[in-house]
């Protein structure tokens, strides 16, 4: 028998597959084509405390191998989510992970605890968002703020507290010592790389908000090396993501240090994709006689 399942901060994953923050909204649409007791995690859109709706249109582009985004955390606010979507959530047999943002340290830290009251299963700290213009990007680039984001959050938290890095900076292995030193559970990474389209017709940016957040196939190597570098640093459990879009990628981002993985461009190509990605990964394990998941993690790192 294969082993998929991952202990990861003390919490039990049945598969290390989980849908990425802000690509999966709060799984409605996807329970259509299929079950979703069937992921490991859902990592839900980015939370804020007050309801936000987000940059204006146009907030996505299409670039080759990945899609640039700048939605600006549209989302309902933290309540709503509460009474709104959490239950509807909490029917299916997953581990749910609020994604929160917030304008101020006392802003996250409230909503922290405000969700691990409320029955979320882990609280993913979103301290790099590149979409918006005061907040998260500003804690998530140097060491101090990303530190005192986590202090103040795992102040408050009921649950494990993973901080999501910004691969939008010089030097991820110091921000993510930072967030380790603070008191942070796990990491998670990458969230997007800033970039830029110009329509040549009309000489404006393709995006509203000028600059988004490239995602997709095209950072993956960019995310394996983070992982990578980080893993190899940083003794946290790590949940890596960028570019993912086969049980392969997941694969090789588990051998990079990963001990689990987050899928979220490629669910737009392919509802499916989380399924064939878990499915591949099971695959590969058998191929090479490996029991359990839990020992492909850092692979690369060891040899
Ligand atoms: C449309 C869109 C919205 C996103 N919203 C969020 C968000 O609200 N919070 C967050 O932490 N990351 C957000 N992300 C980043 C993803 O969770 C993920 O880190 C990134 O897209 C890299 O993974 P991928 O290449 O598999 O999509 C968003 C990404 C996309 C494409």
């Amino acid at each position: 028998m294969t082993d998929l399942s991952v202990n990861f901060a003390g919490v039990t994953f049945k598969t290390p597959v989980v849908m990425a923050s802000g690509t999966f909204g709060f799984g409605r649409e996807y329970a259509e084509y299929f079950d979703l007791s069937k992921l490991g995690g859902i990592a839900v859109k980015g939370l804020t405390l007050k309801e936000r709706l987000g940059n204006p249109p146009p907030r996505i582009a299409e670039t080759p191998m990945g899609i640039l985004n700048s939605v600006g955390l549209q989302n309902p606010g933290v309540d709503a989510f509460i009474t709104r979507e959490l239950p509807y959530l909490k029917q299916f047999d997953t581990n749910i992970i609020a994604n929160i943002s917030g304008n101020t340290v006392d802003e996250y830290a409230e909503m922290a605890e405000k969700l691990s009251e409320a029955g979320v299963d882990m609280i993913e700290v979103n301290i790099s968002c590149p979409n918006v213009k005061a907040g998260g990007i500003a804690f998530g680039t140097s060491c101090d703020g990303a530190a005192a984001v986590t202090r103040a959050v795992k102040d408050r938290a009921k649950v494990p507290v993973m901080v999501k890095l910004s691969p939008n900076v010089t030097d991820i292995v110091s921000i993510a010592r930072a967030a380790q030193n603070a008191g942070a559970d796990a990491l998670s990474l990458i969230n997007t790389l800033l970039g830029m389209r110009i329509n040549i017709e009309t000489h404006r940016p393709v995006l509203a908000n000028k600059t988004g957040g490239l995602s997709g196939p095209a950072v993956f190597p960019v995310a394996l090396r983070m992982v990578y570098e980080v893993a190899a640093a940083v003794p946290l459990p790590i949940l890596g993501m960028g570019g993912i879009s086969t049980g392969e990628d997941a694969v090789e981002m588990l051998l990079a240090g990963a001990d689990m993985v987050a899928v979220g461009t490629a669910i737009f190509n392919d509802p499916l994709a989380p399924i064939a990605i878990t499915a591949g990964i099971k695959a590969y394990l058998s191929r090479k006689n490996i029991t359990s998941v839990t020992e492909l993690t850092g692979r690369v790192i060891r040899s």
